[in-house]
């Protein structure tokens, strides 16, 4: 907690460092309550600072300082001057010199996570994006970059394993084997927020890796003694992961050691330190009964995500945090192409456009939109959103289909070979794909500038004499805070123009403009585009395989959707097709008020998905994503504003139902045709099964007989793996009464040993819309299984509860958000990250109607009006009340 209030930073006031660091050594003598760090800086005034050599000033928080020396002379009080954030040496030698600094920190007492701390009994470090300054004073910014000698030394008995970033270089015992020590050593300059370092008694799992010129890599995972066989599964991912790297990028790694080591505690997913990522461990450990198919994507994606940031944030790092999108939207979109390899690219591109959607769609429409490049923030780590990740990445996709797959990679060739070793910018990241293909990407350049979803306002006229359709597209950019004037923007529209029988007519734009592989530029606030040759009316395709993230405004007649349905050429667009008639489907229910009792659209959508998900030359997982309705948050965010939570899930429930009814023999036959034979594997395909099993079973449960409880109890205690079984707890948790409390005491009694697996207990029962949950989740806080220090506890109870249970959070009498503001003030006191991202869950309060919307700023004020908040949580609560 900072006492002074927090001032923004501003990217248009980026200054190069007065000083580089070239060189830093640092030991470290791990203790539980009292860690030393020496750190020695080979310190020198930058050449490129135009000749300012002002005083240098160091970063550091929540330090206490030892002793000071400058080139070997000690420093005394009068010669620097100390704050709660900074050492500030006002004199110093006119060219190079060496810093000797020594510190003292607390692991035990850290429970914000960042900096040094401790978990299980396992030392670890997080020190992206400002968590170095907590384990010494440094220059704690991307664009300082040094080489790091690290050694690290504790008690043998208790942290047997000692690692630090790059090759280890000596080991050895000290002190009659009191103590013990390792030598590490990273060749590769890099900025301290990428330096890590682990300490613990953990077990490894190892193989090798032969990269692409021959040389041989070991690779370890350190996970919990006993644990190690659920390692397997991320070993393979980071295999092929790396193989990925050099076969679609030509990226190969670059020390002799890789390791990953997982810890209980984390605030985030995983860490990409180099030659050293640091994982949350439900994001390492799966295996077919612990772990859910979701899991074991989820480990491949991750493991493949942090080591993509070899290259793409590591090698290739950040000039400043306003650049973060430079690292992870690219990184993103690399282990999504990464994924859509391994697995299907189109029921990929599904998942990830559905995330994309109720995420950042959601977070764009809001008090907390902001460019994919922010140009201010008070607290960087509120920036590790959902549009500096996932809309960054699909900027990135964007690149890729404005210049085509070939220009798009000599692009990144180019990225990589001039910016190497570097601490880069969106700026020379554009211009390298620019100077390669020689097209001007200016206008393009806004996606990161200017906020908020576009809309394209969508008209098609057909004209039978003159054969032609002329296609009307109007760019609609909504305000969003701080940004009310916008230009308009470049957005590549792929298209096609079905014809009657629902095969794709030749698109012939008039004049002979050329439509390179099917793409459009759309650049004006207004703009038409006449086709040619058109031979009968017809029905277009738009925003194939989302090529911008854009919502399509069109109103296209059933028929119509249904033609796109059955046919689309482009399978992402048939879901979308499918996707998009349910949400209107469902819109028009809640707008009835829950009528829809008159047999019309309802049911003209359950057949024609029926028809859809019959189709057996369709693969299995993407018929489970046509049977998953838009979810409540999709639909509540589709209708924008005075929105009734509980009328949305009412009608979320009689589609289900309907659905259920409607299509009851063919999802029976789904659920006994999917069913697995022989062994478990993780596979694509075999997952795809389950999927579609699972999305069959949700369906005829949402019937409600008896006969389907039934089904769904035996699915619970029949079933032979982790994602049928989860999937049972959660509908069973759903209803409630005797199956679902037999159900979830089992579950506790198999689990209760494991700390990752027992998560989806407590989320299971967070997220049921029962009218007891809010009850139940404040009496599972006091579990002793529940920990508010422990992120993943919090993500599993608070979290669910708030993001993932629109009706129970949502309750009209404001309880669910009066919850959460004592919860967010009872987490800032010891974690700031989460306790921000878990107030995240009320960033669509504005949309709610009048009643919920007074309740919620109430919670609001409550946390605004608190002394003492972190600038973490004071950032966020200020933007949700400003905007
Ligand atoms: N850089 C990490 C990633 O994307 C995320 C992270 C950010 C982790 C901040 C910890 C702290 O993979
Ligand atoms: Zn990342």
């Amino acid at each position: 907690m900072k006492p002074e209030t927090p001032r923004p930073v501003h990217l248009k006031d980026y200054r190069p460092p007065a000083y580089l660091i070239d060189k830093v050594d640092l030991d470290v003598s791990l203790h539980a309550t009292r860690t030393r760090v020496r750190s020695r800086l080979q310190v020198r005034p930058n050449p490129q600072a135009g000749g300012r050599h002002g005083p240098l000033r160091l970063d550091g928080e929540h330090l206490e300082l030892g002793e000071i020396g400058l080139d070997g002379r000690p420093l005394t009080k009068k010669d620097y001057k100390l704050t709660d954030t900074a050492l500030t040496l006002s004199k110093t030698p006119a060219g190079p010199f060496t810093l000797d600094i020594e510190t003292f920190v607390d692991p035990q007492a850290n429970k914000a996570l960042q900096g040094l701390y401790r978990t299980n009994n396992v030392y670890c470090t997080q020190c992206e994006a400002q968590g170095f300054r907590r384990i010494t004073y440094f220059l704690d910014r991307p664009d300082v970059l040094a080489t790091y000698t690290v050694r690290v030394e504790a008690d043998p008995n208790e942290t047997p394993v000692l690692l630090a970033n790059g090759n280890l270089v000596e080991r050895g015992m000290l002190q009659g084997g009191k103590r013990h020590y390792a030598v590490w050593r990273d060749p590769f300059p890099k900025p301290c927020y990428l330096f890590a370092l682990v300490g613990g008694d953990l077990a490894p799992i190892t193989s090798t890796f032969r990269t692409m010129s021959g040389r041989n890599v070991d690779l370890a995972i350190y996970v919990e003694h006993g644990k190690e066989e659920r390692a397997a599964w991320a070993m393979d991912s980071l295999k092929r992961s790396m193989r990925w790297d050099e076969q679609r990028f030509g990226r190969e790694y670059d020390l002799d050691v890789f390791n990953i080591v997982a810890v209980s505690d984390f605030n985030m997913g995983a860490m990409e330190n180099k030659g050293l990522n640091v994982f949350n461990d439900r994001l390492i450990l799966a295996s077919p009964e612990s772990a859910t198919d979701a899991t074991f994507e989820a480990i491949e994606s991750v493991v493949a995500h942090e080591y993509f940031h070899n290259w793409t944030g590591n090698r290739i790092t950040c000039r400043d945090w306003f650049q973060l999108c430079l690292k992870e939207g690219l990184t993103v979109f690399r282990d999504q192409e990464f994924s859509g390899d391994e697995r299907s690219a189109t029921v990929q591109r599904i998942i990830d456009v559905r995330q994309l959607r109720t995420h950042q769609f959601t977070e764009d429409a809001g008090p907390l939109a902001h460019p994919v490049r922010p140009e201010s923030y008070i607290e960087i780590n509120n920036f590790y959103t959902a549009t500096v990740y996932e809309k960054g990445a699909e900027v990135v996709r964007m690149i890729q289909t404005v210049l085509g797959a070939e220009d798009f990679r000599k692009g990144m060739d180019l990225y990589f070979e001039r910016h190497d070793g570097q601490a880069a910018t969106i700026e020379e990241f554009v211009a390298c794909f620019e100077d390669a293909s020689g097209t001007d990407l200016g206008q393009f350049k806004l996606w990161y500038s200017q906020a908020g979803t576009p809309e394209l306002v969508v008209a098609l006229r057909y004209d039978k004499d003159k054969k032609t359709a002329l296609l009307e597209v109007e760019q609609v950019l909504p305000v969003t805070p701080g940004q009310s004037q916008k230009k308009p923007m470049h957005i590549p529209v792929r298209l096609g123009l079905l014809g009657a029988n629902g095969h794709d007519l030749a698109l012939k734009l008039e004049n002979g403009a050329e439509l390179a592989d099917g793409v459009l530029s759309v650049t004006k606030r207004r703009q038409s585009f006449r086709f040619v040759d058109v031979p009968s009316r017809p029905v277009p395709s738009l925003l194939r395989g989302f090529s911008a993230p854009v919502n399509v405004t069109l109103d296209l007649p059933d028929d119509d959707v249904e033609l796109l349905m059955a046919n689309d050429a482009d399978l992402f667009n048939r879901w979308q097709a499918a996707n998009g008639y349910a949400a209107r489907t469902l819109i028009e229910m809640v707008g009835k008020s829950a009528g829809g009792r008159k047999a019309g659209r309802p049911q003209r959508y359950a057949r024609a998905l029926g028809a859809a998900v019959a189709s057996e030359e369709l693969e299995p997982a993407y018929r489970a994503e046509l049977l998953k309705l838009p979810t409540q948050a999709d639909v509540a965010r589709l209708i924008g504003k005075n929105v009734d939570p509980a009328l949305i899930h009412r009608a979320h429930r009689q589609l289900s139902k309907l659905i259920g009814r409607t299509l009851g023999p063919l999802l029976e036959d789904l659920y006994v045709t999917m069913a697995g034979k022989g062994d478990f594997s993780p596979d694509a395909q075999s997952a795809g099964r389950r999927a579609l099993r699972n999305a069959a079973l949700t369906l005829l449960s949402a019937r409600g007989t008896p006969e389907d409880t039934a089904r769904l109890a035996k699915h619970y205690f029949k079933a032979t793996n982790m994602t049928e079984r989860a999937h049972a707890l959660l509908l069973l948790a759903a209803r409630g009464g005797p199956e679902a409390a037999h159900a979830l005491a089992d579950f506790h009694e198999r689990w209760k040993g494991d700390h990752v697996v027992i998560d989806t207990w407590f989320a299971a029962q967070a997220q049921s819309p029962l009218a007891g949950t809010l009850g139940k989740v404040k009496a599972l806080m006091r579990h002793p299984l529940f920990a508010l220090t422990a992120p993943n506890k919090v993500r599993a109870l608070i979290g669910t509860f708030a993001m993932a249970n629109p009706l129970q959070f949502n309750r009209p009498d404001g309880a669910g958000y009066a919850f959460l503001a004592e919860q967010v003030l009872a987490l800032d006191r010891m974690n700031p990250q989460i306790a921000a991202r878990m107030l995240g869950a009320l960033r669509s309060w504005r949309a709610l109607e009048a009643g919920r919307r007074a309740q919620a700023r109430k919670a609001l004020q409550r946390i605004a009006r608190t002394k003492q908040l972190s600038s973490d949580v004071q950032e966020i609560v200020s933007r949700m009340l400003e905007a």
